[in-house]
């Protein structure tokens, strides 16, 4: 099977209308590209679950509240491509800019209770952007199942939400971090990483693991969360962002641990902000 790289909506539909036609089930998996095991565990789950598998490849500008992290993501396109051909995915969806957004483009898919809070309340208008551009991806692609990262926790429940809420007929299947050696949460953003800041970075899965160890055998919440602030400082992060006990379905805060929880962080290394989140289970459960 030759990858196709598609560049317009018309063209993807044309493709996917052919395979409908066929009764096949068809699977997307979005990414902003510089593709990495995490990204290509997504793609091996769809492929486990659908005949015809759709990547998507768009460094979204709406979703980026920092013009120089938008500016110094990474874009690779080319060893995208090599790396997704032997995984036999059928089309890799790149469309530029003015594709996805045209003149005179003025919708926003704004997601209220889960988008707030965390990453959402750090980064302005960041769940905006990914809302609006993961509807479109998926109404453009009609696909029946779509893949995303638990990496990104607060994000899978905001795709969940806006799935939900808008009737979009799309299946949402959250996938597990893939992780170094050394648990760092693989990320595209990791190769912008000095040596040194590689060394401190995997503090952050390594604080997280412990916490929530602690958390599920009955510590206090609130001292727990500081002292993994602490620990990520005293790591060498330069400033320690969020680390917070929440809720695993609605991310509402949480004083102990009860039902499925979650533990998130996330902290910035130089001009690189890392996040991370594990899940947090009660001993008898
Ligand atoms: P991107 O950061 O490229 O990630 C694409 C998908 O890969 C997301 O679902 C993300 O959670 C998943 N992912 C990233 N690192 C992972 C890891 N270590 N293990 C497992 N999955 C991982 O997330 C985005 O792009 C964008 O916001 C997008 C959804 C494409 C909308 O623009």
């Amino acid at each position: 099977m030759t990858l196709s790289v598609l560049r317009t909506v018309a063209s993807l539909r044309d493709r996917v209308q052919i395979w409908r036609r066929a009764g096949e089930r068809v699977a997307v998996v979005p990414t902003m590209g510089a593709l990495h095991q995490g990204h290509l565990s997504l793609v091996e789950a769809a492929k486990t679950r659908a005949k015809r598998v759709i990547v998507t490849l768009f460094v979204n500008p709406k979703q980026f509240n920092n013009a120089s992290d938008l500016a110094a993501y990474p874009r690779t396109e080319e060893d995208d491509t090599a790396k997704l051909t032997p995984l036999d995915v059928d089309v890799l969806f790149a469309p530029g800019v003015e594709e996805m957004y045209g003149s005179g483009f003025s919708t926003t898919v704004s997601v209220g209770g889960v988008s707030e809070g965390l990453c959402g309340a750090h980064r302005p208008g960041h769940f905006d952007g990914v809302a609006t551009v993961v509807t479109k991806l998926l109404l453009q692609s009609g696909a029946d199942l779509a893949c995303f990262g638990e990496k990104d926790f607060q994000q899978l429940l905001v795709v969940r939400r806006l799935v939900a809420d808008l009737n979009i007929p799309t299946e949402i299947l959250g996938c597990p971090t893939i992780r170094e050696a050394d648990r760092l949460a693989l990320s595209s953003r990791n190769a912008r990483l000095t040596p040194e800041q590689r060394r401190i970075a995997p503090a952050i899965a390594r604080t997280l693991f412990e916490s929530a160890k602690r958390l599920a055998s009955g510590e206090d919440a609130t001292s727990t969360l500081d002292a993994a602030r602490a620990t990520l400082a005293t790591a060498g992060f330069d400033r320690v962002e969020y680390v917070e006990l929440r809720d695993a379905e609605t991310l509402q805060p949480l004083a102990h641990v009860c039902g499925h929880a979650r533990l998130l962080a996330a902290a910035w290394l130089g001009e690189i902000r890392l996040i991370d989140n594990v899940p947090v289970l009660p001993r008898n459960s």
